[in-house]
């Protein structure tokens, strides 16, 4: 019989926009108190898109160091997952292709269901390596969060990409069998394709999401899973970062353990770095937590890890990972750091001039500004065709 390989994410790399608005200058426009934005929400701050920015331009940003580190030879298929679209027709992933100049013996694609999208590509990727595991699979999770200026949902808005290489003997973390998984037909979030903005019912969301927890951990249970105590450390899905705690600790109860504020903490404290400060970036969220995770944790070599990933509508999924040995030498987290550090602050009218920005649907030649300083931007529309630039 032939040996099975361990197959996971040998390398990854998050970016994130030019801009960031803080949750105080939002609550000092609308009045809120601002405790419900930090302790309410948990969240501090959200990236907000240049003018120049979208989903391509921060995918191609965050997956140029790892074609950088290991060369494109091996990639034989780029996975693109979003639910912040821009064509209805082509990948996103086509783009993000040519910008980066990988191989054209090469598959591209892209998958949507909401949140959920980027942990679907994982899958496929671990099918395609167990098949052959020669080959590298690159999944990049890429979205710009968007919600209608002055409702609920403006406070959890956030963008960022994570790119991830998925290969066998990865360096970072083994991705596990079983999965649980859970789908349920729900009205909680969605975008319409007219609409730029997503339509949200912010209560039924988070029940609908802890409605998901339970499934998945059911459905991870009868598929012979870990126990939860197995685990070192859990990353949530997270629209904002006190959802993961709502989660937890829904968890927790749902399988009989204590779900005081201590154990709540444990095992997701360290997830929540990257979030707390990019707000919600949709289906990259849960990569960004891992991200933070493996930076700010203790050793965790040889741990397990469990993932919850939701998307709304809804698909979610829960699975293990361990962390392999000497991981800490692969890890990105200065460049991490400094793609959040480096972001320009915002005042409420230029955050609310971005937000108002759409692009012209004539056909007509539109250049756009030059703001970002990231090396790809979008440069222009031109016959109804976006162009991309390469720095
Ligand atoms: N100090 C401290 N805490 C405060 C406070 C203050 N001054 N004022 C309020 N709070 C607390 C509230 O008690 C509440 O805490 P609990 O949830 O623990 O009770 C929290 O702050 C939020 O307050 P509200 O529920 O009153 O806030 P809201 O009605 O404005 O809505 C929201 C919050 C539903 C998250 C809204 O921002 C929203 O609709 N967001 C978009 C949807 C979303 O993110 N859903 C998450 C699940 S769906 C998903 O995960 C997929 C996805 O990515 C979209």
């Amino acid at each position: 019989m032939s040996h099975t390989p361990a197959i996971g994410i040998h390398d990854l790399s998050l970016a994130t926009t030019e801009f960031v608005l803080p949750h105080a200058t939002l609550a000092a426009h609308n009045g809120t108190d601002v405790g419900k934005y930090h302790v309410g929400i948990g969240q501090r701050s959200m990236s907000v898109a240049a003018a120049d920015e979208d989903i391509v331009t921060l995918a191609a940003t965050a997956a140029a160091p790892i074609i950088a580190r290991h060369g494109s030879d091996r990639i034989r298929t780029v996975v693109f997952a979003t639910e912040s679209s821009i064509d209805q027709a082509k990948s996103a992933g086509v783009y993000v292709h040519s910008l980066l100049g990988l191989p054209s013996a090469s598959r591209v694609v892209e998958l949507k269901q909401a949140c959920y999208g980027a942990t679907a590509g994982l899958q496929f990727a671990i099918g395609l390596v167990r098949r052959d595991p020669t080959q590298r699979v690159l999944v990049i999770a890429s979205d710009v969060s968007k919600y209608e200026l002055d409702s609920p949902g403006e406070a959890t808005q956030g963008a960022a990409a994570v790119a991830l290489l998925v290969s066998a003997d990865p360096a970072l973390v083994t991705i596990e069998d079983p999965s649980g998984v859970f789908t349920a037909d729900v009205m909680d979030f969605w975008r319409p394709n007219y609409r730029d903005a997503a339509l949200v019912d912010g209560h039924e969301s988070i029940t609908a999401y802890l409605q998901a927890v339970e499934g998945c951990w059911k459905d991870y249970t009868e598929q012979g899973g870990r126990e939860l105590e197995d685990f070192a450390a859990f990353c949530y899905h997270q629209p904002f970062t006190k959802m993961a705690y709502k989660a937890h600790r829904h968890l927790l109860n749902y399988t009989g353990h204590a779900t005081d504020e201590d154990q709540a903490r444990k095992g997701l404290e360290q997830t929540t770095a990257y979030n707390n400060v990019i707000g919600n970036s949709y289906t990259a969220s849960v990569y960004l937590a891992l991200a933070s995770l493996l930076e700010n944790a203790d050793d965790l070599t040889g741990r397990a890890i469990a993932f919850l990933s939701y998307g709304s509508g809804s698909v979610a999924e829960l699975f293990a990972g361990t962390v392999t040995p000497g991981y800490r030498d692969h890890l990105r987290t200065d460049a991490h750091q400094h793609a959040v550090k480096r972001r320009t602050e915002l005042d409420y009218a230029a955050y609310r001039e971005l937000h108002q920005r759409s692009l012209p649907t004539d056909g007509s030649d539109h250049p756009i500004p030059e703001q970002t300083g990231g090396p790809f931007r979008l440069a222009a529309l031109r016959g109804h065709k976006r162009i991309y630039e390469a720095r």
